[in-house]
């Protein structure tokens, strides 16, 4: 038991009040409405390495969640993931009172340029000391497109093709621009970088022109650990290149193992070794000393859950305003360009689900099943799910805040520690070296951030 691998565990969150468990903010000892105070979020972050987790993961979105009814109304009323602030503007703050946590921020490529986000990562890689990780995420709704000024969306496999360009223009900034010994810093001879050792990088393409160097100095990792969740097949080919931790969709035990064996085999297929990757899915818990006390905590937590609000946010991710739809209406079909690993979890219905049990998929207010009970029942769980589904790891879905984390690691903890399952002490080193055990905080030399980019 105890040479069991532990596992990777963050926590998922967002810079807003509502992020998936949709109406818990209502609960009366639930504090994410502080979501815009800093002493909510670095206590977060003190929990969090108490529990020894590995990293805080951030996610966001750009434009809103308008597809129902055709307005931002119902989000605005149950703030579904609106107001929401940016993510990566926390993330000094929580890592100058922490020593290890990672942290995963979501930055949708279409609202980036490659020299200022590459900027924006090798500032907080610098600031933490080499914490840092990205969810490279595409963009998936119309409101985001018109948010960026984009008459509609690029179509799904377009925004893929943009991504790969923006791929290879901050790899070749973060990594090739300026050389490990570039920075001389001699005060003698006045003289801070070597400008022999610092080169341009110029580029004309399709989506992207770029002629600059890259204005940060090498950070400890240069490229952020590398995270994505797209599981469509465009998804699958862009994860196999470039994800290190791959995100993948709960979507119960056996239909995930069978997405996981796909992404690997894309990957071996990439060049890729198993060892350089992991993959994580999402688990919501609620635990409890005794059986009851969690099923009581549960029944509490459910009560002020809002899967009305879950299914507002699930008209977004498949693209079909089911606000026009009747409670035992199925729902089938869904946008090619939304969430196609949400669009293809409909067809494990034969006639689609209808919203009646869509609803009752969505128990705290997302399409989460919560996991209730002891620590061992708890840890069980997880042990079912490394073994049958081979994930490596978790992102660990908000509960009621921060009491549901702090349950967690208080009660849980100690039993997957118990169990081998969860490392008793942090390692050194950056956060790429701390989840892949090497002794290199840079992506491995078969990845497609180190493959040499021909500078023109
Ligand atoms: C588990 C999971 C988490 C995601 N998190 C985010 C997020 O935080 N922000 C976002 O804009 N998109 C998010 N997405 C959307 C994906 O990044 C991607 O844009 C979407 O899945 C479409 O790609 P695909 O069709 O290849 O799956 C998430 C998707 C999944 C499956």
């Amino acid at each position: 038991m105890a040479s069991r691998r532990p596992i990777l565990l963050n926590a998922f969150d967002m810079n807003t009040v509502g992020h998936v468990s949709h109406g818990l903010w209502r609960h009366p000892r639930d504090r994410a409405t502080e979501y815009k105070r800093l002493p909510y979020w670095l206590e977060m972050a003190r929990t969090l390495e108490r529990g020894l987790f590995d990293g805080l993961f951030l996610a966001d979105v750009t434009g809103v969640y308008d597809v129902w009814g055709g307005s931002a109304d119902a989000a605005l009323r149950d703030a579904i993931q609106l107001p929401i602030n940016d993510p990566a503007v926390l993330v000094s703050a929580m890592a100058s009172v922490t020593r290890h946590l990672g942290f995963g921020i979501t930055a949708t490529i279409a609202a980036e340029t490659p020299y200022a986000f590459a900027r924006r990562m090798s500032t907080l890689d610098h600031l933490s000391e080499g914490r840092i990780g990205w969810n490279i995420v595409t963009g998936f709704l119309d409101s985001s497109a018109r948010a960026l000024g984009e008459k509609v969306a690029a179509d799904h496999d377009r925004r893929y093709d943009r991504a790969d360009e923006f791929m290879s223009l901050v790899y070749r900034l973060w990594e090739s621009s300026w050389d490990d010994d570039a920075v001389i810093a001699d005060r003698a001879r006045g003289i801070y970088a070597d400008p022999a050792k610092v080169r341009p990088i110029r580029h004309e393409g399709e989506f992207y022109r770029l002629d600059v160097v890259h204005p940060c100095e090498p950070s400890p990792q240069r490229t952020p650990l590398l995270f994505q969740a797209g599981a469509s097949a465009r998804g699958t080919a862009f994860a196999a290149r470039h994800a290190e931790v791959v995100f993948v969709p709960n979507q119960g035990l056996q239909a995930t193992a069978a997405v996981v064996r796909k992404l690997r085999a894309a990957m071996a297929e990439a060049g890729r070794a198993p060892s350089d990757a992991r993959f994580v899915t999402t688990l919501q818990v609620v635990v409890g000393r005794t059986e009851s006390e969690a099923r009581e905590r549960h029944e509490d937590y459910r009560r002020y859950a809002r899967p009305e609000a879950g299914l507002v946010q699930f008209s977004s991710a498949i693209g079909v305003d089911l606000s026009r739809h009747g409670l035992d209406d199925p729902v089938t079909g869904g946008s090619a360009d939304a969430i196609q690993s949400s669009v293809a979890s409909l067809q494990r219905h034969s006639a689609g689900p209808t919203v009646r049990q869509l609803l009752a998929q969505m128990p705290l207010g997302g399409r989460h099943t919560p996991v209730v009970g002891t620590p061992a029942q708890i840890a069980d769980e997880i042990e079912a799910w490394v073994d049958e589904a081979g994930v490596d790891g978790f992102n660990l879905v908000r509960t009621v805040s921060p009491e549901g984390l702090e349950h967690f690691v208080e009660l849980a903890v100690p039993e997957l520690q118990r169990r081998g399952l969860h490392k008793r002490a942090y390692a050194e080193g950056s956060w790429r070296e701390k989840i892949f055990g090497r002794a290199s905080a840079r992506p491995p030399a078969v990845h497609a951030a180190r493959q040499p980019h021909a500078t023109p």
